[in-house]
């Protein structure tokens, strides 16, 4: 009998995938992935220079981060996505990179790196790194080269002109900061091209030497047991600077010439890329068959989700996920609440970004770049349900979860600190001196010391010994998605609700399903979700003594202010 009401479950779930599947052309990637290592793997983005100083410099180190990995193990991280850490002049936090096969010296020793390494290997944890090919710094003696000496083979690893272009002051990656993208080197007696600021001159991917050298580059740190990059400003590396009669084609194939390349050392290694892109480019950065990055953040989904957490309403956040829902099977969208960056709102109606801004940074110093807002999220939603509702969304969303140092406690932002920095504080581990992040007087960047968010009252070791503690909300949440296959790897959907107020996923894997709902806002609410399955048992996985007896086709959840429910699907 009981096996009799399985199998009728789940004939219904199928039937119920089926039926969408012909309602709804656009889901019609209705097929579960690859089962590949990052489909599901929990990220984790960590800056060596602000998480942990073992010897006491003030600065954060791998010895200090090696020390701190039985922490991120047992959070339930698989992998580490480490921020730049090459030798570097420090004028965009480690993005300027001077030597690209180097150990910045304040970060620690190739001898501690490697230690780093293998102690990440034997706790199972993965390390991927920032892979920043699409400039140099200005110090990099190959730019050097490259002005002083016209004849130099590096003077074509960089992109030229002999004129002011027209364009000169269009493009610009940091808008209100940056004036232009070609500025003059009176060196070289030549204009040259910068997406990002003019310490940073954009490698020209046209030259085949430089091209050689990017797989260099990537295979020297396979060799050193990194299993993969966050390639940096995918968009800007493959894109040709506008010049007259130029093919304006993005160089797609460099991404598959680094795959091939990566392939060769580790078959199993990833791309990971920065690319803020809309919809229709999806397939052209993942490649057919996935052959270009196997994974990229969805950007895309991203403010719209911040739009929609600024309206509490779903509704904009559900057509995102919807025009993001197709892509190659062995590809995974990284979701992330926030990163290292400002959130990046640009592609929101100048109307949406001011919702955003008013609801999360309404003063001036919040906002960045024309299109931004530079603070931690904990401050931005100011609501500690809403911000685990955040979190629980974030372990749910059909991809890869990456968060942020310093995300799991909910740190704050100190916005005295320029720009993007403002983010990118020490972590707080303790309330003792310097929140254990150092035992030196001086800390490489002020630690957050005052207000609701001062090391005194968020770090780790408070939120460790409270059971209710976001660290050991997000814990648990990272705990119960590994029991969840179906999240990263099932086909899924988004399921009628009868209320833009919340949002509703249901996903399917080897016959099992999962259904999961969010309300966006902090009222009580009761949604009404259209699952068309006639009868099923659902059952919360975050919490107990919480089950539905379905019968009909619709699912009816009550909701509290912010709330979310998990639920397996079973007979
Ligand atoms: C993107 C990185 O995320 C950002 O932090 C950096 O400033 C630019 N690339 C330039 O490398």
């Amino acid at each position: 009998m009981k096996r009799l009401r399985f199998t009728l479950a789940l004939f219904f779930v199928i039937l119920a995938f089926n039926a969408c599947k012909n309602q709804d052309s656009k889901t019609s990637q209705l097929v579960e992935n690859t089962n590949r290592w990052y489909m599901n793997a929990a990220i984790y983005n960590v800056d060596v220079h602000v998480f942990k100083d073992s010897d006491g410099d003030g600065t954060g180190d791998f010895n200090g981060l090696t020390e701190k990995l039985g922490y991120l193990k047992s959070l339930g991280i698989d992998v580490i996505w480490l921020a730049p850490f090459q030798p570097t002049t420090n004028r965009d936090d480690g993005y300027d990179i001077t030597d690209y096969y180097g150990i910045d010296p304040k970060a620690g020793t190739p001898k501690d790196f490697l230690r780093f390494m293998q102690a990440a290997k034997k706790l199972h944890i993965k390390v991927l790194m920032d892979m920043v090919l699409n400039h140099t710094s200005i110090a990099h003696p190959w730019y050097q080269q490259a002005r002083a000496d016209s004849t130099s083979k590096y003077r074509n690893w960089y992109v030229w002109s002999s004129r002011r272009p027209k364009d000169y002051d269009k493009g610009m990656a940091f808008p209100g900061v940056q004036a232009e993208t070609w500025t003059y080197d009176e060196v070289a007696k030549k204009y040259y091209f910068h997406r990002f600021y003019d310490f940073e001159p954009d490698l020209n991917f046209e030259n085949k030497e430089v091209q050689a050298e990017a797989r260099k580059i990537i295979t020297y740190w396979l060799k050193q047991g990194v299993y993969g990059f966050r390639l940096d400003a995918v968009p800007f590396m493959i894109d040709r600077p506008e010049r007259g009669d130029k093919d304006k084609d993005p160089m797609y194939f460099v991404l598959n010439d680094l795959r091939a390349e990566m392939s060769k050392s580790n078959a199993d290694a990833i791309l990971l890329g920065e690319a803020n892109i809309p919809p229709k480019e999806t397939k052209l950065f993942f490649g057919e068959n996935s052959s270009r990055l196997q994974m990229m953040f969805n950007f895309y989904a991203n403010q719209y989700l911040f739009n929609s957490l600024a309206n509490e309403n779903a509704k904009s956040f559900v057509n995102a996920l919807q025009e993001t829902h197709e892509k190659p099977t062995q590809s995974q969208w990284a979701y992330f609440l926030r990163n290292h960056d400002e959130i990046d709102l640009g592609r929101l109606s100048g109307h949406d970004r001011n919702t955003v801004y008013k609801a999360m940074g309404p003063e001036k110093n919040m906002q960045l770049y024309e299109r931004g807002i530079r603070r931690r999220l904990a401050p931005m939603i100011h609501n500690n349900q809403k911000l685990e509702m955040c979190y629980a969304m974030l372990y749910s969303l059909p991809g890869a979860p990456v968060i942020r140092y310093g995300e799991e406690i909910g740190m704050g932002e100190d916005l005295t600190l320029q720009e993007r920095l403002s983010v990118r504080t020490p972590m707080q581990w303790n309330d003792s001196v310097n929140a254990g992040f150092t035992s030196g007087k001086t800390p490489v960047r002020p630690i957050i010391s005052s207000g609701d968010y001062q090391y005194q009252k968020v770090n780790v070791a408070s939120q460790q010994k409270d059971a209710h503690s976001l660290l050991n909300t997000i814990r648990h949440l990272i705990e119960v998605r590994k029991k969840c296959p179906e999240i990263g790897l099932g086909k899924w959907k988004l399921l009628k609700t009868d209320t833009d107020d919340a949002l509703a996923i249901a996903y399917q894997y080897k016959g099992t399903s999962l259904i999961t709902v969010y309300n966006f806002t902090g009222k009580n609410i009761s949604v009404n979700i259209d699952v068309q399955q006639q009868q099923a048992r659902l059952s919360n996985v975050l919490s107990t003594n919480d089950h539905i007896n379905l019968s009909g086709n619709k699912l009816h959840v009550a909701l509290n202010g912010y709330g979310y429910k998990w639920y397996k699907v079973t007979d």
